[in-house]
């Protein structure tokens, strides 16, 4: 890590200052960032919006998400004015180079006070429509012409399927090279993420049985207890598929599957993550029926509590076609993985917040107890569990206390929190503090959105053309539709209930 005293003094540009991410993220974000002393000795925090605002409005609409989101403690009166003190605003037009006058001369004031060309960073917390028009006016205004200084950030979603994917990223790349330009997917901002390089490439014991001679499959299941809450208006244009596979899924088994690095480096990082998607089978049109499964929730129960269906929610439709549960079997043609099939799940209103990828081995060639010993007869699984609990759990055989060989399914774990006795921070100040210190690791390059747009592209096709029949296919409180049962039981293997490390030796398997 670079430390601060040696990171350049930072303006930061939050376009779509008066928006939910500023408030529900970003401003938290670099509060804790600021309360850590992680943000350089000089930087500054300008909103920018087309919607005028006081810098006074501005610091408090922060300070209300601050308060609301933060992981630390609530702001009291000195750290909270220390930080608002380099809180500003900056109303923007729709013109031009003109449209940003004001930030121009904004920023040119604020190299004179700090006598060096500040590092900026313009984070685009605004619609994926906007974009265009923005970074057009930061071109035409040269703020973007500094290579090593000025940085664009965006968030996902990274169009809305190859052809708009492709045609922001060309946008960008009219004014910014694609080293300025990180695209934020926050999942890779998570400690347990990060750990997953961690833990398959700095234990040499793990990396040996990585591969089809041991894996059986692996199951990656992100699954949500809410349910769209206040977003239905964006959501009934994305769904499951859109919102959480093309970028949070597909990243996770990149990092699963990837070879190693040979350097800790971003390119080489990202090089490799890109050879897992080129490697993955193409899903023909006529097979997505056999690879994927889809789902929508209807009313149900979850933890006691009723929860409405997906088409009583606030603006969405009441014949609503969207799916809020999405389901993969995906293969990847390389020498590591060929035959490992990799199966993918996730959904809203499932019975219980859980994120992770789980390991199943393959079972022992030849069984030398008798049947009656292990009943379960369970074979080993590595769990790597990414929320909300965080930790790895290995499962394994163990004989079991008495005279007669018994033998029953155990848990080995490390939890996060035991361990380091504190809270991980937030995804976002790891990648905000990344995207200061030009390090991209973390971030999804071009040629990784495009590749994994193409790898859905028939999927998202095929299902345009054959809308479902049997929306809502399944309760909220319960694990998808029936097809997500039928996708993996039909080789013979089915999911199984997420690991709370808590409880992981009571989990049933
Ligand atoms: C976002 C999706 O990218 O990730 C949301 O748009 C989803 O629909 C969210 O709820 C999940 O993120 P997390 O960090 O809460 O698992």
């Amino acid at each position: 890590m670079e430390s601060t005293t040696s990171m350049e003094p930072t303006a930061f540009i939050i376009f779509g200052a008066s928006g939910d991410l500023a408030w529900r993220k970003l401003g938290p974000a670099l509060y804790n960032l600021h309360l850590d002393g992680w943000l350089p000795g000089r930087f500054a925090i300008i909103g920018a919006d087309r919607k005028a605002m006081s810098d006074d409005v501005f610091r408090s609409h922060l300070r209300d998400g601050i308060g609301r989101f933060s992981r630390q403690d609530k702001t009291s009166e000195t750290d909270w004015g220390d930080f608002a003190s380099h809180l500003s605003f900056v109303e923007t037009g729709t013109d031009g180079a003109g449209g940003l006058q004001t930030l121009t001369e904004r920023l040119e004031e604020i190299d004179k006070t700090w006598g060096v060309p500040a590092r900026r960073i313009f984070y685009m917390a605004v619609p994926p429509s906007a974009i265009g028009a923005i970074t057009g006016q930061i071109g035409a205004a040269n703020l973007s012409q500094d290579r090593e200084r000025a940085r664009v950030v965006v968030e996902k979603p990274i169009g809305y399927d190859l052809g708009s994917a492709r045609a922001l990223n060309r946008t960008l790349g009219v004014h910014f090279e694609e080293r300025q330009i990180f695209r934020i997917d926050h999942y890779l901002g998570k400690e347990t993420v990060q750990n997953i390089l961690a833990f398959r490439f700095a234990n040499p014991i793990f990396e040996p049985i990585w591969n089809r001679r041991y894996v059986d499959h692996m199951t990656i299941t992100v699954a949500e207890a809410v349910g769209v809450e206040h977003r239905g208006g964006y959501y009934e244009h994305t769904g499951a598929l859109r919102d959480m596979v093309q970028n949070h899924l597909l990243q996770l088994l990149c990092l699963t599957a990837m070879e190693p690095p040979v350097a800790f480096d971003a390119d080489e990082i990202r090089s490799k993550k890109a050879d897992v998607l080129r490697a993955i089978r193409p899903i023909r049109h006529e097979d997505v029926h056999l690879y994927t499964a889809r789902g929508q929730y209807g009313p149900g129960w979850i933890s006691g509590q009723q929860a409405a269906g997906y088409r009583q929610e606030p603006e969405v439709a009441p014949d609503s076609r969207t799916e809020t549960f999405a389901a993969l079997k995906l293969l990847v043609d390389n020498w590591r993985w060929q035959g490992v099939p990799f199966y993918l799940r996730t959904g809203k209103r499932l019975p219980f917040q859980a994120s992770e990828i789980s390991v199943r081995f393959r079972s022992v060639p030849h069984n030398s107890f008798p049947a009656e010993s292990a009943p379960d007869g369970q074979p080993a699984r590595l769990v790597i569990c990414i929320q909300p609990e965080e930790g790895i759990v290995i499962k394994f055989q163990a004989k079991q206390p008495g005279p007669r060989m018994r033998l029953r399914q155990v848990g080995m774990r490390f939890s996060y929190c035991e361990t380091f006795q504190k809270p991980s921070p937030d995804a976002y100040e790891t990648l905000l503090w990344d995207v200061m210190t030009g390090d991209a690791t973390l971030f999804m390059r071009e040629d990784q959105v495009e590749a994994a747009w193409s790898l859905l592209m028939p999927v998202l096709e095929v299902w345009q053309e054959n809308p479902p029949v049997d929306f809502p296919n399944h309760p909220a409180g319960t694990w998808g539709p029936e097809s997500a049962e039928i996708l993996i039981a039909r080789d013979g293997r089915s999911w199984l209930l997420p690991t709370r490390l808590g409880d992981e030796e009571n989990c049933p398997d």
